[in-house]
Parts: structure tokens; C-alpha cells; sequence
């Protein structure tokens, strides 16, 4: 047997060659190969083929027959708050009993009381809550997940929180991006709290992480649009990419700042205006959709992102994972809301939450199935791909292979 080979055979392959990130009508391209095989070498991808081709010697290759199932790139999470600690269950039940998320924020809680958890969380255990949260995410078959600091909000809190996503990534069975999401609140109790994070706490950041993004929080009751100017600019002048999470509840006219600014991504876009989203669709920043926070704050507000792909603009879809809005890691989920309230189609929100997010977050090697790119895939049980958008809450996902190796469905 050839050590560190898989081979996986008779599959309906995904692959997704071509064009990244994908882009308006081309987003619905999976790069279909009907009948075909891969062959994968120490992690890597070395060979695709198509069934009527000639494939690879596999003698002594371990070798999966996938009887024609789809098999596809792992997905990417490109989007999530995985470190946090504490509980918010009873501010849930406030928000199921009608209260809602902006006002919780003003009175103290929401975001804010999980900075106080993890303020109190040391280093160590936040890093292995991390890496728990990366394992249930492999499960559901995610290979690369982002996960953003922002419940720390100072200088030592944050760098905490980096620190921990840091060793998370040795401890994790996939890989893990951090981001610094240094504008998630305004702590009210930390006179000059704007300038101390521009000042003292991004200064900081850049020398542990120079470069991450750097992340905002733009809303009323968050980030007003000049502060988070201000965080992203000082930011950039650094050399630091920058994302915003804008148009969550109100249209501030953040989209438009962020498109300006050449962000990396806006990310939420319940409340865009269709102007606005067909303003971003015209640039190269990517739109991020993130439909739990519809489901979860029950509220039917969801990002348009077929406006989006009709106007030409590249679209990703992530979990959001976080204990306020979205408490699931499940992409499988994500694609099926994506389809049903943000306006993809089955294709659209699966280049959504491969390639496109892979691009978004500058890893090229992973988000398709060619020769060189990452042996991160996944055999699902349909022979349609189109099942993975229809299931609601079930499990589509026959295997994960994460850096060539077959993985157990739970770490
Ligand atoms: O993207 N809205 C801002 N941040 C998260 C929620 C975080 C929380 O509530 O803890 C979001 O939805």
C-alpha cells in the first residue's frame, strides 16, 4: 500500500477549475466533471480525470469507489467569532420574548457581555475552545475557518484573544485564519475608547499579526461610520487588509465607505438598499452573506445576494458562528438558507462557500479540486449536488478528507 495516497474513484466531480473568485453569471460554474477520479499525494492534489480518460497507475493506492457521488471541495467558513466563552441563554429568551439585539447591546449585554467572559477566560482555554469548535466544524465539513478576535476590546484582551486563535492552529484538525475584529463594540466604560483602540491597541496587533485583517463592527449602537474610518484607514496605513460588517440592522452608508476604502469584504448586508448592493457588485470587494442571523433572530431579514450575482458581483456565505446571532457551524445549513431566503441557487451558494471564501481569504490552494490545490474534499451521499442545498438540518456529507486523510465524522 502506498503510504499517504488516496485515490477516489467513479465520483461526479466539482472541481471548480477555472476563474477564482467566481463572479455574476459565474458563479453558478462548478467546473462539472460527470464521471472522474482524484488522486492525492502527501496532502496534495496530483491528478483529476475523467472517466473516459486514462487515469493514474493506482496499484496499491488506497482507492474509494464513490458510486457516482458528488464529491466536491471541503467548504471554507470565511466569517466566524469561534472564540468566545459564557453563555448568552438568557438574553436569548429576552430576544425570543421580543427584546431586540441592538437594544440588549445599549443596556450592556449582547456582544458586551461576552467580553466580559472572555475577559476572565485565560489564554489556554480559549485557544482549546477554539480548537473544539474547529473540530465540529470539520465535521460539518469545513476544512478552513476564519475566526475573528473582537471580545477582548483592549490592548491585553485582544492580544489574548489572537494569541489563543494562533495556538488554536496547532491544535485544530483544520486550518484556522485570524482576524482582528478590534471595532466589535464600543466598551462604554473605557473613557476614549475609540482613540485607545486606534492608538494603543492596533499598534499591538500589528506587531503579533502583521498580516491580518482587521475587522469593524458599523451600526447604530456599534461603530459609527467616521470611527470605523478612522480603525480601518489607520489600519490599512499599517498594511493591513480590512473587512467591516456594515447594513446589519441600518443602512449607514458604510457599503459605499467600504467599497472606497478597496476592503476585502462587506459582511452582513440585511438592510443594503439595492443601490447600494448593486454599487458593491460593481467592485472587487467581496459580498458576504450570512442568513443564521435571519433564521436565528427570526426576524425574515436576509441579505439579497442574487441582487448581487445579477449585478456581476462576487459572492461568499459563512456561518457567522458567534452565541449572540448565529449559533451553528454548519455550512450544510447556511447553503440551504442561502438558497431559500438570500436568493442563490444550489450552484451559486456552493461556489459561495468554497472558492469564492478560499479567495476572500488569499488561500489559493484550497476551494477546488485541480492538481496542486489542498486534498481538502468532501464525498457527499447524493449523487446530486443540488441535495446539499435541499436537505434542511440532515447530514449530506458521506465523508470529509482534510489534508488527504479520511476523517471520523466528530473529532
Ligand atoms: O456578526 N454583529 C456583530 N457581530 C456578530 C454578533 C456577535 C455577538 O452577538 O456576539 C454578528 O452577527
Amino acid at each position: 500500500m502506498k503510504h499517504d495516497c488516496l485515490a477516489i474513484t467513479d465520483a461526479r466531480l466539482l472541481t471548480m477549475a477555472g476563474r477564482r473568485p467566481r463572479r455574476g453569471m459565474g458563479m453558478g460554474d462548478l467546473g462539472i466533471i460527470p464521471r472522474g477520479g482524484v488522486l492525492i499525494r502527501d496532502g496534495r492534489i496530483v491528478t483529476v480525470w475523467r472517466a473516459e480518460e486514462e487515469g493514474p497507475d493506482l496499484e496499491g493506492v488506497y482507492t474509494v469507489d464513490a458510486r457516482g457521488a458528488v464529491v466536491m471541495p471541503a467548504f471554507v467558513d470565511c466569517h466566524t467569532h469561534a472564540c468566545w466563552c459564557g453563555d448568552r441563554l438568557d438574553e436569548w429568551c429576552r430576544r425570543i420574548a421580543g427584546e431586540p439585539y441592538l437594544e440588549i447591546l445599549a443596556s450592556g449585554g449582547g456582544i458586551m457581555s461576552t467580553v466580559r467572559s472572555v475577559r476572565e477566560e485565560k489564554e489556554r482555554t480559549l485557544a482549546e475552545i477554539v480548537a473544539e469548535h474547529a473540530g465540529a466544524a470539520r465535521s460539518h465539513g469545513t476544512c478552513l475557518m476564519e475566526v475573528k478576535s473582537g471580545y477582548g476590546l483592549t490592548k491585553e484582551h485582544e492580544l489574548k484573544m489572537l494569541r489563543a486563535i494562533l495556538a488554536s492552529q496547532r491544535m485544530s484538525p483544520i486550518g484556522i485564519v485570524p482576524t482582528a475584529l478590534l471595532g466589535h463594540a464600543i466598551d462604554n466604560a473605557a473613557p476614549g475608547f475609540v482613540e485607545r483602540t486606534i492608538e494603543e491597541t492596533l499598534p499591538a496587533v500589528h506587531e503579533l499579526l502583521p498580516g491580518a485583517a482587521v475587522d469593524a463592527f458599523c451600526e447604530q449602537g456599534a461603530w459609527s461610520v467616521e470611527d470605523t474610518l478612522k480603525l480601518l484607514r489607520a489600519a490599512q496605513r499599517l498594511g493591513h487588509p480590512v473587512r467591516v460588517h456594515a447594513d446589519q440592522f441600518n443602512s449607514l452608508g458604510m457599503l459605499r465607505e467600504a467599497v472606497k476604502l478597496g476592503a476585502k469584504s462587506v459582511d452582513h448586508l440585511e438592510a443594503s438598499t439595492p443601490e447600494d448592493l448593486e454599487y458593491l457588485a460593481q467592485s472587487d470587494t467581496f459580498a458576504v452573506g450570512l442568513p443564521y442571523c435571519g433564521l436565528h433572530m427570526a426576524d425574515g431579514r436576509y441579505a439579497d445576494l442574487r441582487r448581487v450575482v445579477d449585478a456581476g458581483g462576487a459572492v461568499c456565505i459563512a456561518s457567522n458562528f458567534n452565541p449572540g446571532s448565529a449559533p451553528s457551524l454548519s455550512m450544510p445549513l447556511a447553503i440551504a438558507l442561502a438558497v431559500r431566503f438570500c436568493g442563490l441557487t444550489p450552484k451559486e451558494a456552493i461556489v459561495a462557500a468554497t472558492i469564492n471564501p478560499a479567495s476572500l481569504l488569499g488561500d489559493d490552494s484550497r476551494g477546488a479540486i485541480v492538481p496542486g490545490a489542498r486534498g481538502d474534499l468532501l464525498m457527499l451521499r447524493s449523487t446530486d449536488e443540488r441535495d446539499l442545498a435541499h436537505a434542511i438540518g440532515d447530514d449530506p456529507i458521506r465523508t470529509v478528507v482534510a489534508g488527504g486523510r479520511m476523517m471520523p465524522r466528530r473529532a
